[in-house]
């Protein structure tokens, strides 16, 4: 059997989130700064075919049942296609999914299905034209809702849509969710963390769950049925009755870091443990210098070990991480 990605309190990582750019078509403030972040060194960036080892080393030999590619914006990488299709060649039983803006996907979605890519998440905070500029600093509404829609009709379901919760957008919350059940898709809410470039988070400006839903609770019924199962980050609510629901990721006032299935690669080849986590492990410079699979596989399973119990956000002594968002990975 597969050694796993343990960790000292006894958590298994099976669900592995690829960043492969940091590069971005939007600026949403919780994300990334206004002139975006530094470009990785060309020599830095893993490429297809380090990500296509990365990733089945990671299926073969370190028990990942998942995959999901996210960025930065995925479809910034114009090899996109040929790194689906090397993983799904290479690990034609595992799940690939990937995290999106959705800006663009209109056109690229058709080929992203063929090439082997099972599901997108589809970041979209407001339907509102104005707001959604003011928030991303870029006027593309109109092309995420179509790129929605092309991953619809392109049999990628369910579509599910990703929505940080922010003072600016509160006020839209029900629109959007009338929105995405009109459209048949499935919306998340999520707290927002400290990761954001311009470091103005503050525990007592950010919107909570509870606060979410006494907005929604004004213009729909809710009613609670809890999590799909216990380490998915989302707790569910079924909207007037059902089938359709809402989900929120309540990550700071309703932590679940104690199922957390996760490991995370960087764009540049560096695993983290935790969004959160203050270290890196290069694979990228072992993979350059010939490591067997094994070798990698072996620090890989270090850095999860050393994997701490939670992302302690608002307890005394809390450090936000060096890299935003935009450079992890959400
Ligand atoms: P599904 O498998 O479709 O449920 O995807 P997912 O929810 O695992 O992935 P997605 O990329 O859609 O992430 C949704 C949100 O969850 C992100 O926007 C983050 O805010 C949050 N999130 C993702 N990973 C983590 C994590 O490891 N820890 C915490 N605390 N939040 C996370
Ligand atoms: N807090 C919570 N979620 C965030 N995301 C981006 N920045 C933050 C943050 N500061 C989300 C995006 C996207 C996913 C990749 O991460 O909305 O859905
Ligand atoms: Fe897992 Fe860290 Fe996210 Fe908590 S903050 S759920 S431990 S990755």
């Amino acid at each position: 059997d597969t050694p796993e990605l343990v960790d000292k309190f006894g958590r298994v990582a099976r669900d592995l989130r690829v960043s492969i750019t940091e590069k971005c078509s939007l600026r949403c403030t919780y994300c990334m700064p206004e002139e975006g972040l530094p470009a990785i060194p060309a020599d830095e960036l893993l490429s297809a075919a380090e990500i296509v080892r990365l990733v089945t080393l990671a299926v073969r030999e370190l028990g990942v049942r998942e995959v999901r590619f996210t960025g930065g914006e995925p479809l910034m990488r114009r090899d996109l296609e040929e790194i689906i299709g090397g993983c799904r060649a290479a690990v034609p039983g595992t799940p690939l999914a990937m995290t999106t803006n959705a800006v663009g996907l209109e056109h690229r979605v058709r080929g992203l299905a063929a090439a082997g890519l099972r599901r997108v998440n589809v970041s979209l905070d407001t339907v509102d034209r104005a707001g959604f500029a003011r928030l991303t600093r870029r006027d593309r509404l109109t092309s995420v809702q179509a790129g929605i829609r092309a991953a619809h009709a392109a049999g990628l379901a369910p579509v599910k849509v990703n929505a940080v919760l922010m003072r600016e957008t509160l006020s839209g919350a029900a629109d959007l969710l009338r929105w995405c059940l009109d459209e048949g898709c499935e919306l998340r809410f999520i707290e927002e963390m400290p990761l954001d470039a311009d470091h103005e988070w503050a525990r007592a400006n950010m919107i909570t769950a509870a606060e979410l839903l006494d907005v929604l609770g004004a213009r729909f019924a809710l009613e609670p049925i809890g999590r799909s199962d216990p380490s998915a980050p989302a707790e569910t609510w079924l909207v007037d009755g059902g089938p359709a629901t809402v989900g929120i990721i309540a990550s700071v006032t309703r932590s679940f870091c104690g199922d957390c299935d996760r490991t995370r690669l960087t764009a540049d080849g560096m695993v983290r443990s935790c969004l959160f986590s203050d270290q890196e492990y290069d694979l990228r410079s072992l993979l350059r210098t010939g490591a067997s699979d094994a070798e990698v596989a072996a620090v890989w399973r270090g850095a999860m070990w050393n994997k701490w119990a939670g992302h302690g956000i608002g307890a005394a002594g809390f450090v936000p991480p060096e890299r935003t968002m935009g450079a992890i990975g959400g």
